[in-house]
């Protein structure tokens, strides 16, 4: 049986994702606001080193793997703090936790990414390149020239930012040269607290109205289910892929950009 740190344990997918893992007999160490083995805000430097150094204590120095679940949704007024949870409360805690990681010798990490990567038009790659670069305030502010109601394309540049990221670095020798299968999971529209504050939100007719070829949501036990497979033996030839699991929203957009 591995240990596991999950962000965003507290709700929604990354509960899901920690009460699977948990109850196929593994040991999981929950980042969250609340609720779990480590209370840390990952929307600041101080928290996101918390979330490092008492996972690693927990961990005793060994990770099997990690799910980067904790993000915001495209909440307008909350700009600076999507980039900080979605951009930085990955990137930052994954170069913490890789020494523990590449310490099994075989270990898988799934980075939540979205759908909204690919589904949603003219997200500015200024915006992209300044969150890879480090520069959150920037990142925004080249989001929010597009449109005063930023949250959508800053929600879009920082899950791009980490999807890129997470593809680029997979493949270097530090990641994929110690072990670590780094891979990507973009769910599409999935029922949890998050959407159902778009639901109840200013935003409600423009999720209502987006495409999904199969109908209605998804579950976040399903998503549970793609996350402990991309931890499994399954992910051992598995470096820097993107799942998309989005009941057909990006099939929609752009079926012929393969
Ligand atoms: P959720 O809102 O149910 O859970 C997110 C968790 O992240 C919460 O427990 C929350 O406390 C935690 N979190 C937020 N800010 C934090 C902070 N500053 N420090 C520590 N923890 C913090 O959301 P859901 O839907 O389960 O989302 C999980 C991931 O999937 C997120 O990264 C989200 O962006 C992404 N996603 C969600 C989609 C959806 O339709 N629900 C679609 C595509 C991607």
């Amino acid at each position: 049986m591995g240990v596991y740190a999950v962000t965003g344990a507290a709700s929604g997918m990354g509960k899901a994702s920690a009460d699977r893992l948990r109850a196929a007999g593994h040991t999981v160490i929950g980042v969250d606001l609340r609720d779990v083995e480590v209370v840390a805000d990952l929307s600041t430097p101080q928290g996101r080193s918390t979330a490092i150094r008492q996972t690693l204590e927990l961990a005793e120095g060994r990770l099997d793997g990690a799910v980067l679940a904790a993000g915001l949704g495209p909440v307008p007024g909350k700009e600076a703090i999507i980039a900080q949870v979605n951009v930085r409360g990955v990137i930052d805690l994954l170069v913490g936790w890789r020494p523990a990681l590449a310490a099994t010798g075989n270990s898988k990490v799934v980075v939540f990414g979205s759908n909204s990567t690919t589904a949603t038009p003219a997200v500015p790659n200024s915006a992209v390149k300044a969150f890879l670069a480090g520069n959150l305030d920037k990142g925004v502010r080249c989001a929010s020239r597009i449109s005063a109601a930023a949250g959508p394309f800053t929600y879009a540049a920082s899950k791009i930012a980490v999807t890129r990221w997470a593809r680029r670095t997979a493949v270097t020798e530090q990641w994929a040269g110690s072990g670590i299968r780094l891979n990507v999971l973009a769910p599409g529209a999935i029922s949890t607290p998050l959407l159902e504050a778009q639901l109840s939100g200013p935003e409600a007719k423009r999720v209502e109205n987006f495409p999904v070829p199969i109908g209605g949501y998804g579950e976040a036990a399903q998503i549970a289910e793609w996350v402990e497979f991309m931890l499994s033996t399954a992910a051992n030839f598995m470096v820097g892929s993107v799942v998309v699991v989005d009941g057909g929203t990006d099939a929609y957009f752009r079926a012929d950009d393969w």
